[in-house]
């Protein structure tokens, strides 16, 4: 087994910022409504990029933070709900516009947590000695699956894509380890697909030659959300995720010095908090510049945290996301 270190992050957003005064340009909404109910006050919006561009943005960013170049690159992992095209997948497509000419690419689907699965994925491949260097990005267009006359949903979302380079470290006898050293130290993963309804993102219906007329409800091609539902999700899931991870790893949450959690309400955060007795100035927070930017919010807040010094060389972190599926995760790190 390979200790598994965090390399460098990177981040790669769209040229538009919309504020929220933009949206109440043809949508029945608020500053004042969006900023105390979600902590959201801008967020970026593709308008002629695509998801594979951002994924590269971010993707040139980390590997101009760490030095390294495409070629050393052995694996590729985008996480997304939202790729331009089907086939081929986002990370080939990255892949390629990088010269990435020595990974293996394949794209994941966790929702909101699909970076944290991702990162998870990759961990495991890099510590059995599969690959050495490991590129995982979130990245994610959620513009396109809005729909823009909902304001229920439309307005807490926004479009990016943020990226981590996990690379190999020294042989140890166990993944994780020893929690004083670089490297993960481990992750818990979870999923409940019996209450998956609760957030929701249809794809189109079979409709060939022997399946009969169309059935009514007409498909609706947006995001649906049950936005209570999933805020009481989140609350109870992610602080017990997260003291389950520390329990296991034999971490004093007080040694856990900057908590990046998925950025979808400052609410759930300020929760999140009070429940595992933290102050919240120890959780990042830039979801009021960037919205939720699904599977590309954890990467953009961890990227910010590493840059702003809100973390630091040698703390110990914790990323933390939940999402559809429902799908969630924890993650500890020594930077
Ligand atoms: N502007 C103004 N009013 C609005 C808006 C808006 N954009 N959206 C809803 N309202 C109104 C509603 O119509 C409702 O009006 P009514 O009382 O007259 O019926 C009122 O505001 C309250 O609506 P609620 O839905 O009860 O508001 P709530 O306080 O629950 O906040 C929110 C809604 C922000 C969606 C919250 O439930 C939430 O954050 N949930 C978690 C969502 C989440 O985290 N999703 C992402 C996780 S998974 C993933 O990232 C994909």
């Amino acid at each position: 087994m390979r200790r598994v270190i965090l390399a460098g992050t990177g981040s790669g957003n769209p040229k538009k910022k919309v504020t929220n005064d933009d949206l109440t340009a043809f949508l029945d909404t608020s500053d004042e409504w969006i900023k105390t109910r979600t902590g959201i006050s801008t967020r970026y919006l593709a308008t002629d990029e695509t998801v594979v561009d951002l994924c590269v943005r971010a993707a040139e960013d980390v590997l101009s933070s760490t030095g390294m170049t495409a070629e050393e690159l052995e694996l590729i992992i985008v996480a997304s709900v939202t790729q331009d095209k089907i086939v081929p997948n986002t990370a080939s497509e990255v892949q390629a516009a990088l010269g990435a000419k020595n990974a293996i690419c394949f794209d994941l689907n966790a929702a909101c947590s699909g970076f944290l699965f991702a990162m998870s994925t990759a961990c495991t491949y890099v510590s059995g000695g599969v690959v050495k260097n490991a590129l995982v990005i979130g990245g994610e267009i959620l513009s396109k699956i809005m729909d823009w006359s909902d304001r229920s949903t439309c307005v807490l979302f926004g479009d990016g894509a943020g990226a981590a380079i996990l690379t190999a470290g020294e042989e140890q006898d166990t993944p994780g380890g020893d929690k004083d050293k670089r490297g993960i130290v481990g992750f818990r993963l979870g999923s409940d697909g019996a209450k998956g309804q609760v957030l929701l993102l249809e794809n189109r219906p079979v409709i060939n030659p022997y399946t009969g007329p169309v059935k009514e409800p007409v498909h609706y091609p947006y995001v649906h959300m049950e936005g209570q539902a999933v805020f009481k999700f989140a609350v109870s899931t992610v602080p017990r995720s997260i003291s389950e991870l520390l329990k296991e790893t034999g971490t004093d949450i007080n040694e856990v010095a900057c908590f990046v959690l998925h950025q979808a309400n400052l609410r759930i955060i300020h929760s999140v908090a009070k429940r595992l007795k933290v102050p919240d100035d120890r959780f990042m927070v830039n979801m009021d510049k960037y919205g939720n930017t699904s599977a590309a919010s954890i990467p953009l807040a961890l990227d910010e945290a590493l840059k702003s010094g809100k973390a630091k060389k040698g703390d110990l972190i914790v990323i933390a996301g939940f999402g559809g599926g429902l799908t969630w995760g924890s993650m500890l790190i020594r930077l």
